[in-house]
């Protein structure tokens, strides 16, 4: 009860962060950073800001008129962030998204950061999964989820096949990556090849919109197709919690792990680089859990 008065109460000295996307809605980012600004005492509020993609850039221009301390960028907004920065950091570059963006308080500057593939790979940590030098991985999708997933996985030195419904996307991805990771053994692959490719891989990962709530009954897994002996499934889709690709999984003997984790990690990240605190992970994500409904 004590965190719910103190988010009520805003007064002169708060700071502001915030969301920037469309649709922003569905986001539970909101809940997530204002349950930990509460927790730390902080008189800091965080709010989503619904922005059309033609005005991305008066969007920016007006948070730091505004004197926001930084925000979140999401879809559809990623990308076309980057060349509206003042500076990016080397994440930025090598998954070719923004999603925070922290502004200095004095110059109005705006660094662009990119958490969500520290946020894969502290999740990852978090449940001791760990990469190796030459491992083989799956990586469905071939979005912009996929291209934060794959820098991760490329600065780990696995090797990697991008499976996409759309071919041509997943051999940009990996084109893409190449660029910062030249030696990178990275394949691209259309799902008739899945099983082949599959073979022998100790981690899948899917980042593909397919098994997101309301279609929870969608897997983006083939039923034909035998998931890999002691591969471990990393859903980065947390809505459903338990999606029909970690049942699949469960089922064939595999651990599963959905993408909640890595909504949190991504959050902390940028939570800390706004507030320079440590950030509490676990109010963090009970604050997600609580808005999931578990
Ligand atoms: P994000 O930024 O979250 O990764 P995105 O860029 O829209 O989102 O990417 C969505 C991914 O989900 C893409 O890989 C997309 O496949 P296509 O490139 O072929 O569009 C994949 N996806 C979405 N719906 C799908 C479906 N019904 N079946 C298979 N893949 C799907």
């Amino acid at each position: 009860m004590d965190s719910l008065r103190n988010i009520g109460h805003i007064d002169g000295q708060t700071q502001l962060v915030g969301i920037i996307g469309s649709p922003v809605a569905h986001s539970l980012s909101p809940e997530m950073h204002n349950a930990a600004f509460a927790y730390m005492g902080l008189n800091w509020r965080y709010i989503p800001l619904l922005v059309r993609p033609d005005q991305l850039a008066a969007a920016l221009k007006g948070i730091v008129a505004l004197n926001f301390r930084g925000v979140n960028i999401t879809i559809p907004h990623k990308v076309a962030a980057i060349p509206l920065m003042d500076s990016v950091t080397e994440a930025v570059t090598v998954a070719g998204a923004v999603n925070t963006v922290r502004i200095d308080g004095s110059s109005g500057r705006m660094e662009g950061m990119n958490t969500d593939m520290t946020g894969f790979l502290a999740d990852l940590a978090a449940h001791k999964i760990h990469l190796s030098e030459g491992m083989r991985v799956i990586v469905l999708g071939a979005g912009g989820a996929a291209r934060a997933v794959g820098a991760g996985l490329a600065r780990s030195g696995a090797q990697i096949t991008f499976i996409n419904r759309t071919p041509e996307k997943a051999a940009q991805v990996v084109e893409f990556l190449k660029a910062s990771w030249s030696s990178a053994v990275m394949t691209a692959a259309p799902f008739s090849e899945l099983a082949a490719h599959a073979e022998g891989a100790s981690l899948i990962v899917n980042t593909t919109a397919v098994g997101i709530w309301p279609n929870a009954d969608e897997s983006p897994w083939p039923e034909h197709v035998p998931f890999p002996k002691n591969a471990v499934v990393y859903d980065t889709v947390y809505r459903p919690r338990h999606t029909l690709l970690m049942k699949q999984a469960e089922k064939a003997g595999l651990m599963a792990v959905g993408g909640l984790g890595m909504l949190v990690y991504q959050g902390a990240a940028a939570f800390e680089m706004w507030t320079r605190q440590k950030p509490p992970i676990e109010v963090m994500r009970a604050a997600c859990e609580q808005r999931l409904g578990d």
